[in-house]
């Protein structure tokens, strides 16, 4: 695992923006598997920056999400479809044919479930897969003890996720879907390049374990020292605890 120290968040955006950006100059119709929450949008800001400076074409890009919740339906403004069609697919400028991801609408969840890991088989796999985590060491929406081997499946939230998810949804806990389909960490860890970012000190205590402490399902994170290419990239409050 690398683990690279930045100035601030704007810095950790552009740091992975510039490698997202020589993967698309490399493989122009990559599989980009992108994540949701506050903490990646400099990430999409600068790859937004650098497409419409013409630094990088990302017209033939692929994007694939990691999680969404179940049950809201795909247009509302915080299903994870809608979020990532806002903040990702628009500013570069992609429609909806370059996006997978599972149906949190579907009646036969489980069935949406087994469909979105063939699709992520049959597309190639991703190529290279954005991270956040959660304050208890969460990634994808695996919560603390799933299993490291775990694929792509329904998922019940924890309170501390619903708490801090709660801010999307006007700050009213009852709003926040209790279930979500999330990839599995077995899954994530298929991706070829997986890269973290984590912000601000209430990330330092999830990014010590992860970066420090034993692999073990009570922080799922720290599973990406099983990869061989991972990378987490930290600001100063978040690797305070390192
Ligand atoms: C949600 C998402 C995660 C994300 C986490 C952290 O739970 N499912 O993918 O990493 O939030 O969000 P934030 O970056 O806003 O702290």
């Amino acid at each position: 695992m690398e683990v690279v120290i930045v100035p601030d968040a704007k810095a950790g955006g552009e740091l992975i923006a510039e490698a997202m950006a020589q993967l698309l100059r490399h493989k122009p119709d990559a599989l980009l598997g992108v994540a949701t929450g506050s903490t990646p949008l400099p990430i999409y800001e600068a790859l937004t920056a650098k497409v419409r400076a013409g630094g990088v074409d990302a017209s033939r890009a692929r994007i694939a999400q990691l999680d969404e919740y179940v049950g809201l339906p795909a247009e509302h403004p915080e299903s994870y479809r809608s979020v990532l069609r806002r903040e990702v697919l628009e500013p570069l400028g992609l429609g909806m044919d370059a996006f997978m991801g599972p149906d949190g609408t579907a009646e036969d969840v489980l069935g949406a479930c087994a469909s979105y890991e063939r699709a992520l088989t049959e597309a190639g796999g991703v190529d290279l897969q954005l991270l956040g985590i959660g304050t208890d060491g969460h990634i994808g929406f695996n919560e603390p003890c799933s299993s490291l081997a775990s694929r792509t499946r329904i998922k019940t939230l924890t309170e501390q996720t619903q708490v801090d998810n709660a801010r999307f949804f006007g700050g009213d806990i009852e709003q926040v879907p209790h279930h979500v389909i999330t990839q599995g960490i077995g899954t994530i860890l298929e991706a070829r390049h997986l890269v973290l970012l984590a912000t601000g000190e209430g990330k330092a205590d999830a990014i010590a374990a992860t970066v420090e402490g034993p692999v073990a399902a009570v922080c799922p994170a720290s599973a990406l020292q099983l990869h061989p290419h991972a990378t987490v990239v930290v600001d100063e409050g978040a690797a305070s605890k390192l």
